[in-house]
């Protein structure tokens, strides 16, 4: 049968997000223990950032002013932070979205939440963002870069 999904319409739907998000981070073998043994995170005050972490990212109402950088570059030398836990992590987060929301703030979420996580991977472990790789790009993009590659003479 058909079921419609809300889509994400404000604070209450980011709190349900955010909430079910990390009740499967927490359960999750890669990712769990960073959080309660490695940064033994204070979850009475990690949710609140990130309902207004997404709301700013969203709705540009959230008053988040964090460092996200800085918070997991710190993680780098304490526990693995490659693209193994970030593509966990983004499993994790986009599925949750689908499972709870569809449209265009779930849509749109599900993006910044990707872009940030290779502009997040890249920082911490100084590599090139994984976005830049040809074999990540559609075959339109491929196209479209070759064409400015050419046109660049590099
Ligand atoms: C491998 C993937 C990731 C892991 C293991 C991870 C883990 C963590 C941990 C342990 C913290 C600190 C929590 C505390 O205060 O105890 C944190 C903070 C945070 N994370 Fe992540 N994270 C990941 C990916 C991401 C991504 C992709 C985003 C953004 C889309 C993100 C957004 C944030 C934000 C906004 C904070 C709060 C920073 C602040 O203190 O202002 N995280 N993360």
């Amino acid at each position: 049968m058909f079921e419609s999904k809300p889509d994400i319409q404000g604070r209450a739907e980011i709190e349900t997000l955010v909430n079910t998000f990390y009740e499967r981070v927490r359960a999750d073998d890669l990712l769990g223990f960073i959080f309660d043994k490695v940064a033994r995170t204070n979850w009475e005050t990690h949710l609140p950032k990130m309902y207004a972490f997404w709301e700013t990212v969203l709705f540009r109402s959230g008053g988040y002013t964090g460092n996200p950088l800085a918070a997991h570059a710190k993680l780098v030398p304490r526990t693995a932070m490659g693209r193994e836990q970030f593509d966990r992590w983004l499993m994790l987060f986009r599925s949750t979205v689908d499972d709870l929301f569809a449209g265009e703030n779930a849509g749109h979420i599900k993006n910044c939440a990707a872009d940030m996580a290779n502009v997040i991977y890249a920082r911490i472990n100084q590599v090139a963002d994984p976005r830049f790789d040809p074999a990540n790009l559609t075959a339109e993009q491929r196209e479209r870069y070759a064409r400015y590659k050419t046109s660049a003479g590099t």
